[in-house]
């Protein structure tokens, strides 16, 4: 299991190198497109079984969310999207982290954490 956990990491270290997708520019952060490649990402993700395959796709959430969390939303709510976004990114971290250490038992349940924050800010922001 240690082994595993090992080869995972070096895994996901080139996966954070090679794997994630460029970001963008500052100042051009196309919302609706970012999100329609972090819903892609998303799909990936419930398709698959395989610890690696998902740090690699979490690897391209993670990229995605920080293009999106400078994107501007409606007007007095930039503080609190930006915010939101900080906190989505944390929780995405923790699966990140549970992966790294080679705890892929409780995935599940963080990816389920995920969606919920996903479903809840959707519910918040989304025009
Ligand atoms: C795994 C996480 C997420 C996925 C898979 C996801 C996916 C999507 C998808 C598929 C859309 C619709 C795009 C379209 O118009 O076709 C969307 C829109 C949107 N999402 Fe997300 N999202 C995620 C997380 C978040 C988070 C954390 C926030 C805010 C903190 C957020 C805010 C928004 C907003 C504001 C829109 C509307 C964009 C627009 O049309 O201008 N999303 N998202």
């Amino acid at each position: 299991m240690r082994f595993q956990a090992l080869l995972l990491t070096a895994a996901l270290g080139l996966g954070g190198c090679f794997g994630a997708p460029a970001p963008q520019p500052e100042g051009v952060v196309d919302l609706q497109q970012t999100m329609k490649a972090m819903g892609r990402e998303w799909k990936a993700i419930s398709q698959s079984d395989d610890p690696a395959t998902i740090a690699n796709h979490l690897a391209q959430i993670h990229q995605l969310s920080s293009d999106a969390s400078r994107a501007m939303v409606r007007k007095g709510e930039q503080a609190d999207y930006e915010d939101s976004m900080a906190k989505f990114q944390v929780a995405l971290e923790t699966v990140q982290g549970s992966i790294a250490a080679g705890e892929f038992d409780d995935l599940e349940p963080l990816l389920a954490d995920l969606d919920a924050l996903r479903k809840e800010y959707h519910k918040r922001f989304k025009p």
